[in-house]
């Protein structure tokens, strides 16, 4: 059998798509990824290491990932029984897409709804799953376009629909009234609400979402300093929870990362609240900052990053930040409204102002 043979039996949407790749070696600073610009105090490194010292580590991981799922329900609320964990949202992001696969009676494939530019893995995910992607364009404010959606969603009776909020890349939450009102008028729909960089907004649709069964909410420790051991969580109505946990490989959460997530949900809490602080602080700080140069329009973020528009050639403005050792996130594909922004995550105080003298030292 020949290797072309052997090729022939991939999914045919791979062909279209290419792997997600970060580059091998990173700069110095780096403010292209949305993860927590800070190190982990060091208290906190003392609790982690105190408490991998003393865990088993030749033993399987508790596959149901018990103390974790109950740390989950006392800080955000419910009962452990409606979280289901992941490596990273990104894995619950394909459970979800493998589970939910059924198509509506009458159409070949299953149907996700998602407000675009938004994070692309919600795309991606579904098509390697077979799924048809459906975007719906967010409206000059980068909000929920609210008629368009009511259409996309009367026209197409998606299985999922995803609202990230706040908003990646755009850094805004939508609109709770279009939100809530869409969630509503479509029942027979899962409305997925993906708050992954809610600790930087200050708002939640937790108490909504418990009264709706058909309105899963998306976490993850990512963003709050923990990127490194790839911990997320959705929580879903308890009957939804057992289907998904049935696709959900046994011990997806090693116990590493169990452990030290228990703990940054718990004791560690409170030593990261002035990261959070810090980094809502200078977000402000940098906003202000770009408003000065007239080449830059800074979108409102309620998130650890900022979307910027910028009027000169944004490849070149990358590259000559990335001689200086600085990584932003620039957008080759997708939104065409993108091609012009850059995306800009907030870093260290030290960080930002290195950034801020690097754009004076380009622009002039
Ligand atoms: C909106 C949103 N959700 C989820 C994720 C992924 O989170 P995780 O690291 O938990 O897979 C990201 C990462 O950038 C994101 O922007």
């Amino acid at each position: 059998m020949s290797i072309e043979s052997l090729k022939a039996l991939f999914r045919p949407e791979l062909e279209q798509l290419s792997a997600y790749r970060v580059p091998p070696a990173p700069p110095e600073v780096r403010l292209d990824a949305n993860e927590s610009p800070f190190p982990l105090p060091p208290e906190a490194r003392a609790r982690i290491a105190a408490a991998l010292h003393t865990a088993e580590m030749h033993r399987y991981p508790d596959g149901r990932a018990t103390r974790l799922r109950q740390a989950l329900a006392r800080g955000l609320g419910g009962s452990p029984e409606e979280y289901v964990l992941g490596a990273g949202s990104d894995e619950l992001i394909a459970s979800l897409a493998t589970a939910m696969s059924r198509p509506r009676a009458g159409a070949n494939r299953p149907v996700v709804l998602i407000p675009e530019p938004t994070f692309v893995m919600y795309r991606l995910t579904s098509q390697v799953h077979g799924w048809e992607p459906l975007g719906v364009p967010l409206d000059e404010d980068w909000d929920l376009d609210a008629d368009a959606m009511a259409q996309a969603m009367e026209r197409t009776r998606p299985n999922l629909a995803y609202y990230a909020i706040p908003n990646n890349p755009t850094g805004n939450c939508f609109s709770r009234g279009i939100v809530e009102a869409l969630v509503d008028a479509f029942p027979d729909t899962l409305h997925v609400i993906d708050e992954a960089y809610g600790a930087y907004s200050g708002q939640s649709f937790a108490t909504f979402a418990e009264e709706r069964p058909h309105c899963a909410l998306m976490g993850t420790l990512s963003k709050v300093g923990f990127a490194g051991i790839r911990v997320g969580w959705v929580r879903i109505h308890e009957a939804l929870s057992v289907e998904l946990d049935k696709v959900r490989q046994p011990f997806n959460l090693n116990r590493a990362s169990q452990i030290i997530a228990t703990l940054a949900l718990t004791d560690l809490a409170p030593l990261l609240e002035d990261q959070i602080t810090t980094v809502v602080t200078e977000r402000e700080r940098l906003a202000r900052e770009l408003g000065t140069h007239e080449a830059f329009h800074c979108y409102p973020s309620a998130a650890n990053f900022l979307l910027v528009r910028y009027g000169g050639d944004v490849p070149a403005l990358c590259e000559a930040l990335l001689e200086r050792d600085i990584a932003i996130r620039q957008f080759s594909s997708g939104d065409l409204r993108l091609r012009s922004c850059v995306r800009i995550t907030i870093g260290t105080p030290e960080e930002n102002g290195r950034f801020i003298q690097a754009l004076r030292d380009i622009l002039g």
